[in-house]
């Protein structure tokens, strides 16, 4: 399978940013071919112009790397996205990728309100690290906001078939390193649990 792994952290030396090479690193293992597009590294510009708003068209292309993103998707099967939650939602980084690259016509068209993603027959995989506990989350109704919006307003109403989204939680600058090797060991086993013998 081809595997588009896309990451938002601006330090290369995160956790966020070991999950990323670690999962790449397993995906390899298990004979798939991936592509990381680590968004800070490569310096995508995130912000959405006003001809971008415009259907797109030989006076008005689409740019250059936004072009190149999408037909990144186009050419996977699997899409991974990885982030931190950044105020319970994606870095503005991560935000401005999709508001560019997911763009309608491409991810998405909406008739009367209505949204119908063209993304089906994807599958994806999100992968997302707190500081909070989880419990705490689940328990103040955080975690359903970020489930509704980023699960499914997001990667299914593109049209994906959302895997699974794996979240590692209480994750700061003590993180010991056992609880590390446990993050990195559940981080495997979600990669081998949908792609071995794929
Ligand atoms: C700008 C910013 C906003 C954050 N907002 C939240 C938040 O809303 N909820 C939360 O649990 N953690 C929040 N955090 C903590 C990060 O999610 C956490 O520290 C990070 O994911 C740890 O992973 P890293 O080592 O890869 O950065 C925030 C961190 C930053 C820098």
């Amino acid at each position: 399978m081809k595997h588009l792994i896309v990451v938002a952290h601006p330090s290369e030396t995160s956790f966020t940013m070991a999950l990323t090479r670690s999962y790449a690193a397993e995906l390899e293992k298990l004979g798939h071919r991936q592509r990381t597009y680590d968004l800070y590294r490569a310096g995508f510009d995130p912000i959405l112009t006003a001809e971008e708003l415009l259907p797109a068209s030989v006076d008005h292309p689409a740019p250059a790397h936004v072009v190149k993103a999408q037909d990144d998707i186009r050419a996977a099967d699997v899409v991974t996205v990885i982030y931190p939650l950044w105020w319970m939602s994606m870095p503005a980084m991560m935000k401005g990728y999709i508001d560019r690259v997911f763009a309608r016509g491409f991810a998405y068209d909406s008739r009367n309100g209505v949204v119908h993603g063209l993304l089906s027959g994807k599958k994806a995989v999100l992968i997302t690290i707190s500081g909070a506990p989880l419990p705490l989350l689940m328990s103040n109704g955080r975690w359903n906001a970020v489930q509704v919006l980023q699960d499914t307003h997001v990667l299914r109403s593109s049209g994906f078939d959302l895997l699974e989204h794996l979240h590692f939680d209480e994750v700061g600058p003590d993180l010991s390193k056992t609880v590390a090797e446990r993050h990195m060991a559940q981080l495997r086993a979600c990669a081998q649990r949908h792609f071995s013998g794929s």
